[in-house]
């Protein structure tokens, strides 16, 4: 995750951009830059480390110029050095990024052969060198950029100032967050209204796919598919900037839609796109020689253990067990010499998960905590931390924390496959790139938003709910179950498939509806063969699934979701967003406190 911001002012932006950065430094601080228009050329500054050092190099070398662009870096493609950090420009564009680029190798490929000279490793300079080529073209600075958005997949957001051009910027989003402030007679953009707090309070939410020209009159902004459009203006009191809910009704709807950005820069802690290698940190111990790996947590967290153990068993081939924290601390479990136990925590601070840990250690374990907030106690007590980058989590029925947990557990995975000789080179990069296609395919899941809305509609009248799934797609089927159940009170069961005839399906009549979570994979026939007993019985089925799952399903049920293609190994963080989309929708059909159901706290430090 990276921070971005422009300014489109009255006097010299350079000081303005580096006050703006420092408060989008919680998003990346590992090295800086701005870019201004001066007498109609492009100057740059850019320093590695945290943001002082930027700072420091413009007093000594001042810019002038009073439109710009700053960026403050979270490494992901490149690492942490001046040449990689952003702004990255030719004599003719200069352009920040946040996000991933993930046509950027074939891109590459095709601007060098035509003669770009690439000055660094990141994926940002692909995008300089197609806007610069459109340039050359003869397209205005608009068009280039339009022509530039419509070549680039993944998800992201951008900024660009142009040669030449003192009263123009343009900026885009696909995923990634991306705001536009309105001044007195300014302009500015930033990741979030917190970088533009102190210059307007007049905020306007780039919705996903739109892209906006700048200029010191204000803004005209396209969607995705060229149209103009017009989107609100907001204003945002300096308190609500700090806890920004966005153009979201509710916290949790706004962190269900950042998942492309946060799990992008999940990815990013230890995923090295050029290399499609996964670097994690030293450890006291070797992935190769672990006997045994032993995931412990509570609610969601557990069930994103439940699901890596299915990845740590096929891909690492590595024996794995799950276990819920507030049994594991009491059942006084023997553990493996040797072994390995990772406790999943998004706060660090759950009691039962920390006695857990505390445990596990008492009985010689490696102690691993993968966690979202880095100075918890779980965090300080782990031997290795494996951190997610979920960024604050305010609604308490956990979304984002829940798929950045899955994809640092999908990470570690492919790491031990590769450890312990179970996969080989080729396996790793083909795992590694369908983890990088995650944040764009999340994006296109999120458009299922108003579709889930219409089916929350339905399911918000019913008593009960069931939940199927096979494979990693049955702790999936928990996990819906639960989201469900805490925020909008409907009672909700998730059930292996295969177990439905072991006694749940006796309730199924035409009030229980049925939620089948099965994207075509190789166990597809025989969950579409318990969807049809469903059926049989006067149940309806709501079946979420890919295209070649809805039509080898036929119309028979009542609702079918159609996500976009996956690899069944992602595709339980993939189908985590409709499952949220549902509770969500469902919560505010039933007008439940969303982001503070009841009986219900962030963080559980009591047991
Ligand atoms: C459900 C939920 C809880 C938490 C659980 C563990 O939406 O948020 O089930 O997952 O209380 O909390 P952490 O991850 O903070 O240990």
């Amino acid at each position: 995750m990276c921070g971005i911001v422009g300014i489109l002012g009255k006097g010299d932006v350079a000081p303005r951009l580096v006050e703006a950065l420092k408060r989008l430094e919680y998003r990346g601080y590992d090295s800086a830059g701005v870019a201004t228009v001066v007498n109609g050329h492009i100057e740059r500054r850019r320093a590695s480390g945290k943001l002082g050092n930027l700072a420091g190099m413009l007093q000594q070398a001042p810019i002038s110029g009073a439109v710009g662009i700053g960026h403050t870096r979270w490494a992901t493609h490149g690492s942490p050095t001046e040449g990689n950090a952003h702004p990255h420009a030719t004599d003719r564009v200069a352009v920040v990024h946040n996000g991933i680029i993930e046509n950027f190798r074939a891109l590459r490929r095709e601007l060098e052969a035509e003669g770009a000279a690439f000055a660094s490793e990141t994926d940002t300079e692909t995008v300089v060198h197609l806007v610069t080529k459109y340039l050359n073209a003869g397209l205005t600075p608009q068009d280039a950029a339009a022509a530039t958005l419509s070549r680039l997949e993944g998800a992201f957001a951008l900024a660009f100032i142009f040669r030449g051009e003192h009263d123009l910027m343009v900026a885009a989003r696909r995923g990634s967050p991306l705001a536009i402030g309105w001044g007195e007679g300014e302009m500015y953009v930033g990741s979030d209204a917190l970088a533009l707090a102190p210059m307007t309070n007049r905020v306007t939410y780039l919705e996903d796919g739109d892209w906006a020209v700048l200029t010191r009159e204000g803004a005209v902004i396209h969607d995705e598919a060229g149209n103009r459009v017009e989107r609100p203006v907001k204003v945002v009191s300096v308190s609500s900037v700090l806890v920004d809910k966005g153009n979201h009704r509710h916290f949790m709807a706004k962190e269900i839609h950042e998942q492309p950005e946060v799990v992008g820069h999940t990815l990013s802690t230890f995923y090295r796109p050029m290399t499609e290698t996964v670097e994690l940190p030293a450890a006291p111990y070797d992935w190769a020689a672990l006997p045994k790996v032993t995931m412990v947590a509570c609610g969601t967290a557990h069930f994103a253990c439940a699901v890596a153990k299915y990845w740590f068993e096929q891909v690492a081939r590595l024996p794995a067990e799950t276990d819920i924290a507030s049994e594991f601390r009491y059942r006084n479990p023997p553990l493996v010499k040797g072994g390995l136990s990772i406790f999943v925590s998004q706060s660090g601070e759950t009691i039962d998960t920390l006695t857990a840990l505390r445990l596990a250690k008492e009985q010689g374990q490696h102690i691993a905590g993968i966690v979202n907030v880095p100075e918890s106690a779980i965090a300080r007590e782990s031997d290795v931390l494996y951190p997610t980058n979920a960024g604050p989590e305010i609604g308490v029925a956990s979304t984002k924390a829940f798929t950045c947990q899955l994809t640092t557990l999908a990470l570690l995975a492919i790491a031990a496959g590769e450890a312990r000789g179970s996969i080989d080179a080729d396996e790793r990069k083909r795992l590694t790139r369908t983890l990088a296609e995650l944040p764009r395919l999340m994006n296109v899941a999120l458009h299922l938003d108003e579709v889930m809305g219409e089916v929350a509609h339905d399911l918000a009248k019913a008593r009960d709910v069931l939940y199927l799934g096979r494979g990693a797609m049955y702790p999936l089927a928990l996990e819906g179950a639960l989201k469900l159940k805490e925020i909008s009170y409907i009672h909700a069961e998730g059930y292996a498939s295969g177990e439905l005839k072991h006694g749940p399906i006796a309730l199924i009549d035409e009030n229980v509806p049925v939620i089948v979570l099965a994207p075509s994979d190789e166990l597809f026939d025989k969950t579409v063969s318990n969807m049809q007993e469903v059926m049989a019985r006067g149940g309806r089925v709501i079946l979420i699934t890919d295209k070649t799952g809805a039509e080898r399903a036929g119309d028979s049920a009542w609702h079918t979701i159609v996500m976009p293609d996956a690899d069944p190994f992602v595709a339980p963080i993939l189908y985590s967003i409709p499952i949220q989309l549902l509770a969500y929708h469902t919560a505010v059909a039933k007008g439940t406190d969303v982001d503070q159901p009841r009986n219900l706290a962030k963080s559980v430090t009591v047991e």
